[in-house]
């Protein structure tokens, strides 16, 4: 089982995975819209640019690169984009997924880990979130998150395609070479824009000090993308020892405010931040943290890289790098 297929393998958490995947002793193959930046991390791993609507792309590479598990990561990401455009998330996430699955079934790959998300809970209703809570997204990317999990489900039903969905919650940090890590257009995540407003001096707009948490800013569970990276293997290896299809939640199971963020961050850069405080976002949970018992018993996965410093040292030593490639 050494041959996978990474859909979205050239994104920030696709990318740390075919990394993790090498080191393994894993043979993937990266299908993209774009070519991967590895920045000389990783050489010679094969890359087929194409979309997933391609069906005929598709399917030939399947075929020829003899693959025998899918990981799929390829969707888009954005909530807010996701409310303006909803047919862009239904088309890119849910039709997209169903091709490539139609494929897996056409040259009979029986395995695939797909990247949920913590947005398939909407507001949740027990703190920490366990796998069994009500799913009830609030937004069309939560929704199609969902969607695909439930077709998953019709589809090992049908076809007996296993699978094993990693419901991220925050994904953050960098690869420790500082070669790799996250690059989005335009960038919405916490802590990226913080560490790049503290590099440039640049105003943070908290979004929402009202909200019924200790200081009023919104909780998530940040977890580094090594780590997020490693479950992916974990995952892989789960499906390849006949392991039974199901989700799991991945995170650290430590909640940190926005304003311990902006305060951790400032230690890190020796920075000083400046803060304005604006109105909610719309969609914004108040706290997301994962309940991680699942993973870390029957996986055997741990968090090791995800306290929180580290992951903010190392998106900062990313950034300091990103500046200049
Ligand atoms: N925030 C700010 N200012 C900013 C950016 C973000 O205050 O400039 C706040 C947000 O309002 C939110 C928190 O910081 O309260 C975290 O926001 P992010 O955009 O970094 O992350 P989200 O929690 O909104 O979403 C992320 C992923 C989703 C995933 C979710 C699961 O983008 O795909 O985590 O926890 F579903």
């Amino acid at each position: 089982m050494k041959n996978v297929l990474v859909c979205g393998g050239s994104g920030y958490i696709g990318s740390h995975t075919v990394k993790e995947l090498l080191t393994c002793g894993y043979n993937p193959m990266l299908y993209d819209r774009k070519e991967p930046e590895f920045n000389g991390l990783i050489k010679n791993v094969k890359c087929v640019v194409g979309d997933l609507s391609d069906y005929a792309l598709l399917e030939k590479t399947i075929r020829d690169g003899k693959i025998e598990t899918v990981i799929h990561f390829a969707g888009y990401i954005e909530v807010g984009e996701s409310v303006a455009h909803p047919e862009r998330y239904y088309e890119n996430n849910v039709c997209n997924t169903l091709n490539l699955l139609n494929c897996m079934v056409a040259c009979n790959v029986k395995n695939i880990v797909f990247s949920s998300s913590a947005a398939v809970y909407g507001c949740p209703r027990e703190i920490p979130i366990k796998e069994d809570a009500l799913l009830n997204p609030i937004n069309p990317y939560g929704e199609t998150k969902y969607a695909i999990e439930r077709m998953l489900g019709y589809f090992e039903k049908a076809y007996g395609i296993r699978y094993v969905a990693l419901r991220y919650f925050n994904a953050a940090g960098a690869d420790k070479s500082g070669l790799i890590g996250e690059r989005h257009s335009p960038e919405t995540h916490l802590i990226p824009i913080v560490l790049n407003a503290l590099c440039k001096d640049k105003e943070i707009k908290v979004f929402g000090n009202d909200y019924n948490t200790k200081d009023g800013t919104c909780i998530r569970d940040y977890v580094h993308v090594t780590d997020l990276a490693n479950a992916h293997i974990l995952a892989v290896k789960h499906l390849a020892s006949g392991g039974q299809s199901r989700a799991y939640n991945v995170g650290s199971g430590v909640g940190f405010s926005i304003k311990e963020i902006i305060s951790i961050a400032e230690k890190v850069t020796n920075k000083k931040a400046r803060i304005s405080y604006e109105k909610r976002r719309e969609g914004d949970p108040s706290v997301l943290l994962a309940d991680i018992t699942s993973i870390t018993t029957e996986l055997r996965w741990t968090p090791e890289n995800s306290s929180i410093e580290n992951i903010i040292q190392t998106a900062w030593d990313w950034l300091k790098t990103k500046d200049k490639v």
